[in-house]
Parts: C-alpha cells; structure tokens; sequence
C-alpha cells in the first residue's frame, strides 16, 4: 500500500452498535433516538457531521464515542483527565469503533458545553509546579478565560489542533459569529490538509455546508444520510433569508410586520 492511498484512510472507520449487548432497551442511553435506530455509521475520511433536532443524542452519542477513543468525556486532548462531573452515559461499553491502520498524531474532543472547564483545568495545570513548557502555548500563550468565548474557540482551533488527527467536535458554532464560523471552515480545510478527520456534531447550515462530507441526519426513527441541500437547516435558512418579513408574518401572526 502506498503512503498516499493510507493516508486518505479515515483514523475511525465506523461505529456500530452491539444490540446483542445491550441489556434493556428502556433505560438511558438506549433509550435515545440514535441508540434505538444505530446500527452502523460509516465515517468519510475528512469530516462527517451529526445533526438532528435538539434531544436526538448527538451530543450523547460523541461523547461515548469520545469515551472509547479514551478521551476525557469533558472535553481536551487524551492527557486531560479532569472531570467536574461524572455525568458520561454508560453508551460507550456498547459501541465497537473500528479504526484503521492509520496512526492518530493527535486528538481532541471539543465540546462547547465543558469548554469552561477545559480552560480552568489548564489554568490550574500550568499553576502547579511543572517539568514542562506551559500547557497554554499550545493554546496559543493567552488565557483562554482572558479570551472572549468566540476568541478563545478559534484560538483552540487555529492553535491546539496540529493535523494528522482525529478531531470530535460538539457544537463548535456555539460562540462563533457567522464570520468566524465561516473562518472556522477554512481552519477545518486547513486540518483536513494536514490529513485530519474530524466528526463533528452542529445545527448551523454554514458549517455543515463543508464540501466533500458526509451528513447523518438523526431521526426519531432512523439514521440517515443526506445532502446538505436537502437539510432543513438549508431549506429553512434560505426561505427565510429570501424573504425575512413573509416569514416572520406568517410566524408571529402579524400583518403590520
Ligand atoms: N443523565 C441523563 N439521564 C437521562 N437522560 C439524559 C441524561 N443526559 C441526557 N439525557 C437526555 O438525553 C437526550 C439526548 O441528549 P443529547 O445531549 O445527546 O442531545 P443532542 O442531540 O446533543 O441535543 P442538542 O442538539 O440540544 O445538543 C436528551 O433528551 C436529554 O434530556
Ligand atoms: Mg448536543
């Protein structure tokens, strides 16, 4: 095999769920939508996003995959093993993921919710007596608590993530302007370059409109894929900036509007 057709190898080649495991189907985590309909999702080797209404399991379904990739369910690099609290479902002993050949030169699992967390812990890491350079100038040299939220995630992005990685993202356009998020699009191209493999879990139609990917939308039912233009996200988002005043007539009920 050649060193090129290997590196266009994704590092995660699927999950499945291992239904014959599963103890009770009544109980969270299987419960969820996603559990209840998983069987095997396929992950294109640069970026696959989840997406799906609030409540579906995207954000439980990462983190599970997070937890058995042995990165902190909170969030950071494999070496972080903070946690603030122990609220990681028990998904993850039910899920096999089959990696490749390919080696991971790095990781991370992104998660907007705990991203507060993720920058105390560097704090208080770097605060210690250390044998090392500081963690924060792999973040970029500025506290990210000294950043704006928005700041501080490009600062992660443009910084910390160095390439030849598998990166698990939740939400990453939760304090981004719809300018960054579209420079977060350009970093992600730059990363997927650099041989990187990201899954990312989003609601925002500028994101998830990153070509050469593949969408799993999450269904109360099902699990499937689709293209971007046929999203919701896309459909809903152009007929409302085609004619923002119609929609917002027939939404509140107004004709003054
Ligand atoms: N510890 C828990 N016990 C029971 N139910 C839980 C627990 N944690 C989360 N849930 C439920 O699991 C469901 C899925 O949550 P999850 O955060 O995975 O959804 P999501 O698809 O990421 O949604 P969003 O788009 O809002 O981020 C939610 O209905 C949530 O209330
Ligand atoms: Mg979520």
């Amino acid at each position: 095999m050649s060193m090129h057709s290997l590196r266009d190898q994704p590092f995660l080649v699927e999950v499945r769920l291992l239904r014959d495991k599963v103890p009770s189907w009544d109980q969270y985590p299987i419960d969820l939508p996603v559990t209840r309909s998983l069987e095997t999702i396929a992950f294109h080797p640069r970026v696959t996003f989840f997406i799906g209404e609030n409540g579906t399991g995207k954000s439980t379904l990462l983190e599970a995959m997070a937890v058995g990739l042995r990165f902190n369910p909170e969030g950071g690099s494999r070496n972080f093993r903070f946690s603030t609290r122990a609220s990681h479902s028990q998904l993850d002993r039910f899920l096999r993921l089959s990696r490749s050949a390919r080696r991971m030169r790095d990781g991370f699992f992104f998660r907007a919710e705990s991203y507060y967390n993720l920058a105390t812990e560097i704090e208080k890491l770097d605060a210690e007596e250390a044998a090392g350079p500081p963690i924060i100038g792999a973040y970029g040299g500025r506290s990210l608590h000294e950043q704006s939220h928005g700041q501080s995630f490009l600062a992660l992005f443009s910084h910390r993530l160095r390439g030849d990685g598998l990166y698990l993202v939740d939400e990453p356009e939760a304090a981004l302007s719809p300018n960054r998020q579209l420079a977060l699009l350009s970093i992600i191209h730059d990363l997927v370059g650099k041989g990187s493999q990201f899954i990312i879990a989003t609601h925002s139609p500028l994101i998830m409109a990153y070509p050469n990917a593949w969408i799993y939308l999450l269904l109360d039912d099902k699990i499937e894929r689709v293209e971007y233009t046929d999203t919701e996200h896309f459909a809903l988002t152009r007929a409302f900036l085609n004619d923002h005043r119609r929609m917002l007539r027939r939404l509140l009920d107004d004709e003054a509007l």
